[in-house]
């Protein structure tokens, strides 16, 4: 399967995933306030969101001062975002461009980039790494969230009664792609926690901070596994001076 037809899957993901995507609890809950506490201050900086997806995120990140460019592949998340960023301030610009490609961006153009369960999606990211090290400025942030990369493959074992008890990792190693259901087939991507770092060296970042966050809400019965089995990973990565 080429890259194409993964941007086809996700044009056919746009409207269940928009659909679904304000209702999203880890996103809500649980990545966003980790995603927030790396992005740090947004005001008034120029901020990449890459992979924007709907557009809720380049939203949010423009209500709090950013001037803002969100990029996606996937035609029918651009519409949508468009029309999510009807009503919300000037400061956003959307643009329909592949990751893997390299983008039309000026150098260091950028105080930040965020890709929000963008990179476990696409099938070679060191040309997209060292795309967002372009665009960024020396002092600029890479802020990273992925499906945690340990765990996520694989399905939760249960008890009788339905309760989710642990999960039979095997075959980490291997960099490998499988078709997922979530939103309709999607492609994803997986590859061993060293495998995104080698990759971020490579290109010439260095990881300043790594997340592996828990809710911001009470811990219960229903929730009490993303308090023993992370979900998601978030990283913050920033260029290396000397490379
Ligand atoms: C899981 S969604 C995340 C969307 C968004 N970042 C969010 O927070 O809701 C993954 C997104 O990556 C986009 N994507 C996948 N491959 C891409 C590529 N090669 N270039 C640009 N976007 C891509 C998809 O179209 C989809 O919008």
């Amino acid at each position: 399967m080429n890259e194409m037809d993964d941007i086809e899957m996700w044009d056919a993901a746009a409207e269940p995933y928009d659909a679904a995507v304000d209702d999203n609890w880890r996103q809500c809950h649980i990545t966003n306030p980790a995603l927030f506490q790396l992005l740090d201050q947004v005001e008034d900086q120029d901020i990449l969101d890459a992979g924007c997806g709907p557009g809720w995120l380049s939203v949010e990140i423009a209500r709090r001062g950013a001037r803002v460019v969100g990029i996606d592949a996937a035609e029918q998340m651009i519409l949508r975002a468009r029309e999510r960023a009807k009503d919300a301030p000037q400061n956003i610009r959307f643009m329909q461009a592949d990751l893997c490609s390299p983008l039309p961006l000026q150098d260091h153009s950028f105080d930040g980039v965020v890709a929000n369960m963008v990179l476990m999606d696409i099938p070679e990211i060191d040309r997209t790494l060292a795309e967002f090290r372009r665009v960024l400025r020396p002092a600029g942030r890479l802020v990273l969230s992925i499906t945690h990369p340990c765990f996520f493959m694989w399905n939760w074992k249960r008890d009788a009664a339905g309760n989710k008890l642990w999960k039979p990792v095997d075959d980490y190693l291997t960099v490998r792609s499988e078709v997922i259901e979530i939103w309709g087939p999607t492609r994803h991507y997986h590859r061993p926690l060293s495998w995104y770092f080698d990759v971020l060296a490579s290109v010439g970042y260095v990881v300043d901070m790594l997340l592996e966050p828990t809710p911001d809400f009470e811990r219960s019965a229903e929730t009490g596994h993303v308090w023993r089995i992370p979900d998601i990973m978030v990283i913050r990565a920033v260029p290396w001076p000397s490379s």
